[in-house]
């Protein structure tokens, strides 16, 4: 049976502690908004494979959610967390308040903002999302002070940006990139899952067979972008209930357009997915080709 976390709540706290652990070995850390889930448990298992002290922030950060999007309601289930982190023997929980992330306030903080990967996609639909997210993710680097970090695979284009600004201000991080964890009716684990009715839920698995309409398109040669994209639309636009905000392939490393997808470069590319069912906002993606003999969607 694993201890139950030790819980810090101020920065000089946690500074002391991720330096008396770096003293004398390796310290991975796992940032979330809590809600956690399998996927999160995943990130856990892997840092704690690699590391050998695992950290987890939880923190509902503000800045990166817009005005008419779901921060009120976004769910906060402590309890719930702190066992799930128990359970995988993470040794310390970073849980703090507003004013210790923004003590100037929401409105005036000095902001970290990414160029060019953040105006597409997410950074279209959700302005100023990923200087929220930037913002708050070099906080907590510089806060828990970590050998490595690792974020899920599911959120791609944060995955990039948080890459790009790691390297850009020489946060001295290691990243690591943990692929998404389904369900077993192939739906990507997220903590807006929650919010999903029956009804949605059903809906909203047409993300992840679209991707497998993508990926069995691939496999039977088809390698031109427009015809693999409209593979994804003929089956997301066949449900009423899905509202597509878009589906695209582009190249992995930088989202920019792509006419082909080389296969013989293994997850060269990347097939990026946004849409909203009812009310809930979803993401997911697939990397294309897949690395030989993997399939990622078996549902
Ligand atoms: O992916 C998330 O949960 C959040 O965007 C993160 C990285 C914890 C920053 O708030």
């Amino acid at each position: 049976m694993n201890d139950s976390p030790i819980v810090l709540r101020s920065i000089a706290d946690t500074r002391n502690w991720s330096s008396e652990i770096r003293r004398s070995g390796t310290l991975g850390f796992v940032p979330t908004m809590g809600a956690l889930h399998e996927g999160h448990a995943e990130l856990m298992r892997v840092a704690a494979r690699e590391c050998g002290v695992v950290a987890v922030s939880i923190y509902v950060n503000p800045t990166q959610f817009g005005p008419k999007e779901d921060l009120g309601k976004y769910p906060r289930t402590f309890e719930s967390d702190l066992e799930l982190c128990r359970s995988v023997g993470v040794k310390a929980i970073f849980f703090p308040s507003d004013e210790i992330m923004y003590p100037h306030g929401r409105e005036d903080f000095t902001a970290v903002e990414v160029p060019s990967l953040t105006t597409l996609f997410e950074g279209a639909s959700r302005p100023g999302h990923f200087v929220g997210v930037a913002t708050v993710v070099t906080k907590l680097f510089g806060i828990v002070q970590p050998d490595f970090s690792y974020f899920g695979r599911k959120d791609y284009q944060q995955w990039l940006v948080i890459k790009r600004m790691t390297e850009d201000l020489n946060l001295g991080v290691n990243l690591r990139r943990v692929d998404t964890v389904r369900e077993s009716d192939g739906l990507a684990m997220s903590s807006r899952n929650r919010y999903l009715s029956a009804d949605e839920r059903a809906s909203a698995l047409g993300l992840s067979r679209s991707l497998k309409a993508l990926e069995n398109a691939l496999a039977t040669g088809e390698t031109r972008v427009k015809p693999l994209e409209k593979c994804i639309m003929d089956v997301l636009g066949s449900d009423p209930g899905v509202q597509l905000d878009y589906a695209r392939i582009v190249n992995a490393d930088n989202l920019r357009e792509l006419e082909v997808v080389e296969t013989h470069i293994p997850e060269s590319a990347v097939a990026l997915i946004a849409a909203r069912v009812g009310t809930t906002r979803l993401i997911d993606n697939l990397m294309l080709p897949p690395i030989s003999g993997r399939t990622e969607i078996r549902a």
